[in-house]
């Protein structure tokens, strides 16, 4: 089996790709690509790779490894990206047919926004235009790869995390409902779960205390030392409670992965 070789090929070294080429030993031959910019202090081998332009493709090597996308979908028409998807799946299955097992990064964006308990096996249809462009991304890619899905809830983690952003005095994001999050570190050792245990198909990824951002906001004032002091705007007070939307993590409990940041409390200190 290729993921016993221990080889990898993450497709879009960002803030998870990073991670996760950092997270374990990966056998000689494993590799990344960047987009933008090759990504310093990285022992994998990298290449440049675009999605949308099929000229930067052939840098995908050949060895069996198993792939993790962690490319964010285009904000484009539909139909776009399902060409664009339909292209380089042809394009993989003709040049890279030793490439079969792929692991998407999606999102939990994919639920509706309404309120209720969402698991991997409900039936639902994204009601936001993002969350319809990622299920299309998952549909695709489920034809033409041996697919399995992450749906990770806000990715946060050293650096890009509600700290920084009240450092930086940027905009707090207030969804009138609680966010999910999952930190970076937990969301690339759920990847390598997946990579280990190709029978897993589908999975949630958030951690133990989904809540409101402003919740988060506050417990940093009152206790994280580089936030005391501050003094943020709040929104204003609405009598209108949260609605209750929540994402399951049955799954995750499941299969025993245990998180080691099981919330935002022990992922920002
Ligand atoms: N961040 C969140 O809170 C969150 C929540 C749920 C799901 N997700 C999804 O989880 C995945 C991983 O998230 P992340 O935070 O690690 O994302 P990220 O930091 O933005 O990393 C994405 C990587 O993909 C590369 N990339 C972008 N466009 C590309 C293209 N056309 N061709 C090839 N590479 C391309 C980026 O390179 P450049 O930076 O050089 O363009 C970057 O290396 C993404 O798909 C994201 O949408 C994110």
């Amino acid at each position: 089996m290729d993921h016993e070789s221990g080889l990898i090929g993450i497709l879009g070294l960002g803030f998870l790709g990073k991670e996760l080429a950092g997270l374990t030993a990966w056998k000689e031959g494993s590799w990344g690509s960047w987009h933008s910019s090759p990504v310093m202090s990285c022992s994998l081998d990298q290449f440049h790779f675009n999605w949308q332009d099929s000229s930067s493709w052939s840098g995908i090597p050949k060895l069996p490894v198993v792939m993790v996308f962690t490319i964010p979908t285009p904000a484009l028409e539909l139909e776009v990206i399902a060409e664009q998807l339909r292209l380089w799946k042809e394009w993989m299955q003709e040049k890279r047919p030793m490439l079969q097992r792929l692991i998407l990064i999606s999102t939990t964006g994919v639920y509706p926004k309404k309120e209720g308990i969402w698991s991997e096996d409900s039936n639902f249809e994204p009601d936001s235009d993002s969350g319809k462009r990622r299920l299309l991304v998952e549909q695709e890619l489920s034809e033409g790869f041996q697919l399995q899905l992450i749906r990770p809830g806000g990715i946060y983690g050293p650096g890009r995390n509600l700290l920084e952003r009240l450092k930086s005095g940027k905009s707090i994001p207030d969804t009138g409902t609680p966010t999910h999050r999952i930190h970076v570190h937990d969301l690339a050792r759920i990847t390598e779960y997946c990579i280990l245990h190709p029978q897993v198909k589908l999975i949630n990824a958030v951690d133990d205390e989904p809540c409101p951002s402003w919740d988060v906001v506050q417990w940093l004032l009152e206790y994280h030392p580089e936030a005391r002091g501050m003094h943020p705007e709040f929104p204003p007070q609405t009598e209108k409670p949260l609605f209750q939307r929540r994402i399951s993590k049955r799954r995750l409990e499941a299969l025993g992965i245990s998180l080691e940041y099981p919330t935002f409390r022990e992922g920002m200190l």
